[in-house]
Formats: C-alpha cells, sequence, structure tokens
C-alpha cells in the first residue's frame, strides 16, 4: 500500500490492558474530525481496539500509530499496530472466525478484516506482528 499524502500521525505506546480506550478514544477523535460518521467512528475505534488487545493480550506490549491517508482525491484513516512479540505460527486459523488460541472469542482479526477497507497482516514467529488497516472516507 503506497502511502501518499500522510498528514500527522499519532502514536500510542501499549503496554496493558487499560491502555486500549487511550487507542479508542484517539480513534473516534480523529475520525470525527475526518468527517467519519458516528457508526463508522465505533466501527473503526473497535477495529484498532481489538487490534491494541491482541498486543496486549499475546505480545505485552506494541504501539498503535494513527494518521489520515491521502490517495487521490480519496482520503483514508490507517493505523498501524505493531509488536515484537512471538508473532503468529498459523495465520490461516488466527484469520478463521471463532479460533482463539488464547481466551477470546477469535472474532478480534476477523472483525478488522470485515470492518476495514485494506487489511495487512504480516507476522513472523518470534519476530512479532504489524497490522496495517484503512478505512476510505465515503462522501454523503
Ligand atoms: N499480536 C499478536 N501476537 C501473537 N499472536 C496473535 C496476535 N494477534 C492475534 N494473535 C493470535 O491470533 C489468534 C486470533 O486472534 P483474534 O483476535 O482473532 O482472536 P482472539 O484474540 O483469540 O479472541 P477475541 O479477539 O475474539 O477476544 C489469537 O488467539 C492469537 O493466537
Ligand atoms: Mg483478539
Amino acid at each position: 500500500m503506497a502511502n501518499n499524502g500522510s498528514i500527522e500521525e499519532t502514536i500510542i505506546d501499549l503496554a496493558q490492558l487499560s491502555d486500549h480506550a487511550q487507542v479508542v478514544y484517539a480513534v473516534r477523535h480523529l475520525t470525527a474530525q475526518m468527517g467519519f460518521d458516528e457508526n463508522q467512528q465505533s466501527l473503526i475505534a473497535t477495529a484498532a481496539s481489538e487490534a491494541s488487545t491482541n498486543v496486549i493480550r499475546y505480545a505485552e506490549k506494541g504501539k498503535v500509530t494513527l494518521r489520515a491517508v491521502g490517495d487521490g482525491d480519496r482520503v483514508g484513516f490507517e493505523f498501524v499496530v505493531e509488536d515484537r512479540g512471538p508473532g503468529i505460527k498459523d495465520m490461516e486459523a488466527a484469520m478463521e472466525e471463532g479460533i482463539s488460541h488464547g481466551h477470546g472469542l477469535g472474532l478480534g482479526l476477523s472483525s478488522i478484516k470485515r470492518i476495514m477497507d485494506e487489511f495487512d497482516i504480516q507476522s513472523k514467529p518470534g519476530t512479532g506482528t504489524r497490522i496495517v488497516a484503512r478505512k476510505w472516507r465515503r462522501n454523503a
């Protein structure tokens, strides 16, 4: 995914479970500023929150980068959630709805993919995991 026209970014460190609240707040704030409607703001915040919760749960720490992106005359919101944790061994299983190796419902990754317009996940055992997701703003 090319990144032309990035405006400003917000970086949030993830170190404890409560940090995901800051992610939700910042995503809602930024997407509202960008003109996403309330429904879209909540969906995008949910997606970013799921990715952040995974980092804290499975990798202990990491960070989230939030930014507006432009592509031609489209405006979008992007989040990058990354960690240097254990990585995901079986990506196919992890992306499947209902499969959890932790204690959740296994809906997190599949819901991020469903909510966002673009979704990319890179993960290597021992190296960590990086998710890049984008949602384009629809003009009313
Ligand atoms: N950042 C990560 N580092 C290591 N493993 C991860 C990471 N994110 C997800 N996983 C693995 O992928 C699986 C699927 O993640 P997903 O978020 O879809 O479900 P879950 O976290 O198990 O449950 P839920 O999100 O519904 O509470 C996890 O059980 C975990 O094994
Ligand atoms: Mg999860």
